[in-house]
């Protein structure tokens, strides 16, 4: 027999849960009813984004990853990207409480606070945060996050048409970072040395660092159009958290000011401080290196870039 809509949505539940911990013992404002169920309704979206952002990883996790699962990967963070974009308006609603209201049961939370969000904490973990303010944030041990798979993927990067572990890769390599660095000397002489730093790192870093120079140079070519568009929906995930953690700082200062937080933490400065870490570091770092079309060197086997037919 067909469900109701009440029953597949299993709302009777669901909207018993508005209550506060003492149930309904307690009558609760209608201020707090909001305050509960704005927090709830981000664990909500936060349970979604866990989910997607596992699918993205575990499509990046294996050995090989065909060029045709690549849109599936952009897929699921473009939906996550949408939900912070949501999820960082969603403050506005939380901002209807005037700050002199919530202190009327800000009490009730005792030491409650976003800070003990474990799905928050996971979401950080799959991105692959691995500290914040010497405090942070167990990775799950045995568990891959995005950054972790984004690394392995990149290292595999064909540069100049020549693959990982391939006869020769090495210098082959080598020799493009070296025609890359001169390159970027000619027109960059003054800012070269940050170009020296970022490629000549110990071996598995360069190999990865060099891949990402070489997807977000060679742009045109056809093999690397997902590859790009895979990174630059990376920044774009990452950018839409720092957005919303951005516009969740500015919430609090305007209905706590400087107090410190129900946490523990001092608040504000410390929301502001989460706002300044990057898990994709390299990805963001890599911008600062970029040098014009007309100015990089040569491509060498263009055809290894070009789309295959069967
Ligand atoms: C009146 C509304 C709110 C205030 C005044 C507020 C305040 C704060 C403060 C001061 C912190 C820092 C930790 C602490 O010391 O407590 C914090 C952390 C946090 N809050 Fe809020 N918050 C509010 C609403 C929300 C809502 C609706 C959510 C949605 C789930 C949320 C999620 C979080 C999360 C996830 C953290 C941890 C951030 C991190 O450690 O990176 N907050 N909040």
């Amino acid at each position: 027999m067909s469900p109701t809509y009440s029953e597949y949505l299993r709302l009777e539940e669901l909207l018993k849960l508005q209550t506060g911990v003492e149930g309904e013992k307690r009558r609760i404002s209608n201020d707090e009813l909001h305050f509960i169920l704005v927090h709830q309704n981000f664990e909500l979206w936060f349970k979604l984004v866990i989910s997607e952002l596992k699918c993205t990883r575990d499509i990046l996790s294996s050995d090989y990853v065909e060029e045709t699962k690549l849109p599936e990967a952009v897929h699921h963070m473009d939906r996550v990207i949408e939900i912070f974009k949501l999820m960082s308006q969603q403050w506005r609603v939380m901002e209807t409480l005037e700050p002199q209201d919530f202190l009327n049961f800000r009490d009730e939370l005792g030491t409650a606070s976003g800070f003990e969000s474990i799905q928050m904490r996971e979401m950080e973990s799959l991105m692959g945060a691995k500290w914040i303010d010497g405090k942070l944030v167990g990775k799950q041990e045995n568990e891959k996050s995005l950054y972790d798979v984004t690394c392995d993927w990149l290292e595999r990067t064909p540069i100049q048409g020549s693959t990982l572990n391939s006869e020769n890769d090495e210098n082959q390599v080598n020799e493009f970072i070296e025609d890359y660095l001169a390159a970027h000397k000619k027109i960059y002489p003054d800012t070269n040395q940050d170009a020296v730093n970022f490629l000549e790192e110990n071996k598995a870093l360069r190999r990865r660092r060099a891949g990402l120079v070489f997807i977000e140079s060679y742009r045109e070519l056809p093999l690397l159009a997902w590859p790009r568009k895979l990174i630059s929906t990376l920044i774009e995930l990452e950018q839409s958290m720092i957005l919303w953690r951005t516009s969740h700082a500015r919430m609090v200062e305007r209905m706590i000011g400087r107090r410190i937080g129900t946490g523990g933490s001092s608040g504000v400065d410390y929301l502001d401080m989460t706002t300044k870490y990057r898990v994709f570091i390299d990805l963001w770092a890599v911008r600062s290196i970029l040098i014009k079309k007309e100015a990089l060197p040569a491509i060498k086997n263009k055809d290894f870039y070009e789309f295959r037919g069967e």
